[in-house]
């Protein structure tokens, strides 16, 4: 089944050797596929689902999308652009601490305000019956499509089978054998859909999905669901592929930042010239400088990051440049973890 899709994205995104982090860290070979590249305001991974969710939308005959999230949510930025560009209206359901607006629109809201978003904000509780507050509201506003959480769903994680189709030829190109890829994981759309599409390609590869906040087990039995709900909507398709989820490098806990994983990830970005999100890809880059610290790979070995965008959340940690004085930075990083979710 062909499923209609809406360019939105620049693609192919590059596949980039880290040169610098290869040498500063002596693991692996790191590359790293640059979806913060995507557009839309470094909305990284979210564009390629969104090509299909806004086309299904767009043929739908709405105007408006809904969907959902937290309040400094890549994904909800991300729809509220990405819907600007084609002419469709977006309301956030967005959570926060106590249902109320937070006193400042900084980082990714500040962004989903400037794109036209409406925002309603929910509590915790009420969050966790988003889809039924979702349908809900659009069943108010007469038709609207309402996109889950994340954009994850068979048909948002075809963004991502189709971005192994895109990375297939770039392996070649590089040399590449077998690489593994290293990528952040959530609302389960990304991974289902690289497994998917690995599978479909029949690629020899590890898929590594570092959770940000949820047990392994639990992102796990979601991805399986999805791998499941696609096989029956699209077919099966392709053999086995290598894949698992891991939760050591959660840290605190969803959308909060250890000192520790603010120091590696200015280490990054001064080794990359690269923007991390430490909500995602900062706690990713920090793990995997913790298992190469821990020998976990070998110099053979190639390690892709998959970079899934969302840097400009950095601009809501202002500690992340107190990051030369410790005390400090631990301090005030205690501080702003007591104001987030
Ligand atoms: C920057 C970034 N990376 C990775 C992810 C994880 O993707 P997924 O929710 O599809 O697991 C998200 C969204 O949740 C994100 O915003």
């Amino acid at each position: 089944m062909t499923q209609p899709r809406v360019s939105l994205a620049n693609l192919p995104t590059p596949l980039e050797k880290a040169e610098r982090l290869t040498a500063a860290w002596r693991g692996p070979k790191i590359w790293i596929k640059r979806d913060d590249l995507t557009g839309f305001g470094l909305s990284g991974n979210k564009v390629r689902k969104l090509e299909f969710h806004l086309a299904a939308a767009l043929e739908s005959g709405t105007d408006t999308v809904v969907t959902c999230g937290a309040v400094q949510s890549n994904h909800c930025r991300a729809t509220a652009l990405a819907a600007a560009r084609v002419g469709l209206r977006t309301v956030l359901f967005l959570r926060s601490p106590d249902g109320e607006p937070p006193m400042e629109a900084t980082g990714n809201h500040f962004l989903q305000l400037l794109a036209g978003a409406q925002c309603r904000f929910v509590t915790p509780a009420e969050y966790d019956e988003r889809n039924a507050i979702m349908e809900r509201a659009a069943a108010d506003i007469g038709t609207a499509w309402v996109i889950p959480e994340g954009a994850s769903d068979p048909l948002g994680a075809l963004g991502f089978v189709s971005a192994m189709h895109e990375i297939t030829p770039q392996l070649d190109e590089h040399g590449i054998n077998r690489p593994i890829i290293w990528h952040a994981s959530s609302s389960a759309g990304t991974t289902t859909g690289m497994v998917r599409g690995a599978q479909e390609i029949g690629l020899d590869i590890e898929i590594i999905g570092s959770s940000v906040g949820d047990p392994a087990d639990e992102v796990t039995d979601h991805i399986r669901a999805l791998l499941t709900e696609s096989d029956s909507l699209y077919g099966r398709r392709g053999g086995d592929v290598e894949w698992r989820i891991i939760d050591d490098y959660i840290g605190r806990g969803y959308g909060l930042t250890t000192p520790e994983e603010l120091a590696t990830q200015v280490e990054a970005t001064r080794l990359t010239g690269l923007l991390f999100d430490p909500a995602y890809t900062g706690k990713l880059i920090h793990g995997l400088k913790q298992e190469i610290d821990q020998g976990r790979f070998t110099t053979e070995d190639d390690v892709i990051f998959w970079h899934t965008g969302g840097g400009f959340a950095a601009l809501a940690h202002p500690e992340l440049l107190e990051q030369e004085n410790t005390d400090e930075r631990t301090q005030n990083t205690e501080k702003r973890n007591q104001r987030r979710i």
